[in-house]
């Protein structure tokens, strides 16, 4: 059977109080729409159709070409939006899943159990409720004697209580085809003008094959996000569904509460996040590793044993058993290798640092290659930045001892085995095993056995 779906995310989002469209806010790092439109990729094997509302072109860029998109002019209810769909989808699949942009925590295996749910029954749809006191402006459950799903009663129209146990609407459906494109034109207008999606419930039920409601327990993936207060309950939600899951992989996270991770992050067994730590965009972490307190890690790349304290990692590659911080910063193309040490203050960007360099205290180190073993003293700096604009390169050989507030005026290269004085001013490479010192520096004698 076919399943094709389609994601609602034309409505206004006045409640958010806005310039950005609702569906476009940030949750865990990425626009919110991007957690349905993946979430129906997965559970469906391709790719959704879109109701978007019209001049809504940052919607199309951040769903990406692989998605199709439709118009809704007017945005007459979720009915409406549904049928606009009919002109890609009628006649193309045998089930359509219709879902909503602001229900992002939905998962794909939710959607899986309802798409299992309408194909093991004889109903025309099925779709997921879940019980509970949580009334956020949902639909309630109407059901008849008989216990079948009669009718969906939107908070607005409803008069019954208001407190207690309910069963509510969570908003994610899984149509026979031609049954849908067949009922929504026939969907009555409601008190408040629009045709709702949700009254297919009872022209089922008025047919005599009622739909088929499907429960889910959890009440985090039903978090629908009409206001900001939604958006941060959202947050959270999927923070401890992201925190729980590496708990169970054997990662230890001191405080969930504070530890935010994103959800293409990976990470090692044994390793333990400190609090107030953030993993973003693809960070990969190896075993062992303790990160944070306070330490942000993006698209970083870390192998196993390393420790990062209160630092940020951006765009970088840390090989095993490095350590950084406190208070250290790692910009896009820097490249630590096995055992390096850097402490803190420092900085690196476009920089390969070879095995057990040590980088102690406040220095600058950019587009440099660093030798294996060398040392960094105290307030070193590359003074990369040409007069043309260029970025100039630094090298220090191995085992090179760089003595404290060296200025390297690239570009340099500072031997193997060379030393410099306290306070240098580095304009002319240094040979291999000799000793440079002043400002500008000069050679004051070749390096013996003993120094
Ligand atoms: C809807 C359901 C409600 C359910 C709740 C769960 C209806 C009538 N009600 O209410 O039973 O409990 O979701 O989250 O369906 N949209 C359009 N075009 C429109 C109107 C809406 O694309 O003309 C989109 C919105 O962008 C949104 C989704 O449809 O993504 C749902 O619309 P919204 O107004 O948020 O419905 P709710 O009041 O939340
Ligand atoms: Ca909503």
């Amino acid at each position: 059977m076919k399943v094709e779906s389609v994601v609602l995310a034309a409505g206004l989002g006045t409640r958010m109080r806005s310039d950005l469209p609702k569906v476009l806010h940030p949750l865990g790092g990425k626009p919110m729409l991007l957690w349905s439109v993946q979430a129906c990729h997965a559970a469906s094997g391709v790719w959704p159709v879109i109701l978007v509302a019209p001049n809504a072109p940052t919607v199309r860029q951040t769903a990406g070409e692989a998605c199709r998109y439709v118009e809704q002019a007017e945005r007459l209810g979720t009915g409406h939006a549904a049928l606009q769909a009919a002109s890609l989808l009628r006649g193309r699949c045998d089930l359509v899943l219709v879902t909503s942009a602001d229900m992002p925590l939905l998962t794909a295996a939710t959607m899986r159990r309802v798409i299992e749910a309408k194909r093991s029954s004889q109903a025309p749809f099925a779709f997921l409720t879940h019980c509970g006191p949580l009334a956020r402006g949902f639909g309630r459950v109407l059901r008849d004697p008989a216990g079948e799903p009669q009718a969906i009663v939107e908070e607005a129209d409803w008069r019954g209580p208001t407190a207690g146990e309910m069963e509510f609407n969570a908003g994610l459906y899984v149509f026979e085809a031609e049954w849908l494109w067949s009922h929504l034109p026939a969907l009555p207008i409601s008190n408040k003008g629009e045709y709702y999606l949700t009254d297919l419930v009872a022209a089922a039920a008025g047919e005599g094959r009622p739909a088929a409601a499907v429960n889910t327990e959890d009440a985090d993936e039903i978090i629908g996000i009409n206001t900001r207060v939604h958006l941060a309950e959202a947050e959270r939600a999927l923070q401890r569904r992201i925190n729980q899951r590496w708990m169970l992989e054997g990662v230890t996270i001191v405080d969930p509460a504070t530890t935010y991770i994103g959800d293409q992050v990976s990470l090692g067994r044994d390793s333990v996040i400190w609090p107030n730590t953030h993993l973003q965009g693809s960070t990969t972490i190896g075993e062992r590793c303790e990160i944070g307190p306070n330490s942000i890690l993006r698209e970083a790349r870390l192998g196993s044993g390393c420790h990062v304290v209160a630092s940020v990692v951006e765009g970088a590659v840390l090989e095993d058993e490095v350590q950084i911080g406190p208070f250290a910063r790692l910009r896009p193309g820097a490249h630590l290798m096995r055992g390096v040490h850097m402490g803190n203050f420092g900085e690196v960007k476009n920089s390969t640092l070879a095995p057990g360099v040590k980088m102690g205290h406040f220095s600058y180190v950019g587009d440099a290659t660093i030798g294996e073993g060398a040392n960094i003293g105290a307030g070193t700096i590359t003074c990369n930045f040409g007069r043309d604009g260029k970025k100039n390169h630094t090298e220090i050989g191995a085992g090179a001892f760089i003595g404290s507030d060296t200025l390297l005026v690239a570009p340099v290269r500072v031997g193997q085995g060379a030393v410099t004085g306290a306070g240098s001013v580095v304009t002319r490479d240094v040979a291999d095993h000799s000793l440079a010192v002043g400002a500008p520096a000069r050679t004051i004698r070749k390096l013996g056995a003993h120094d």
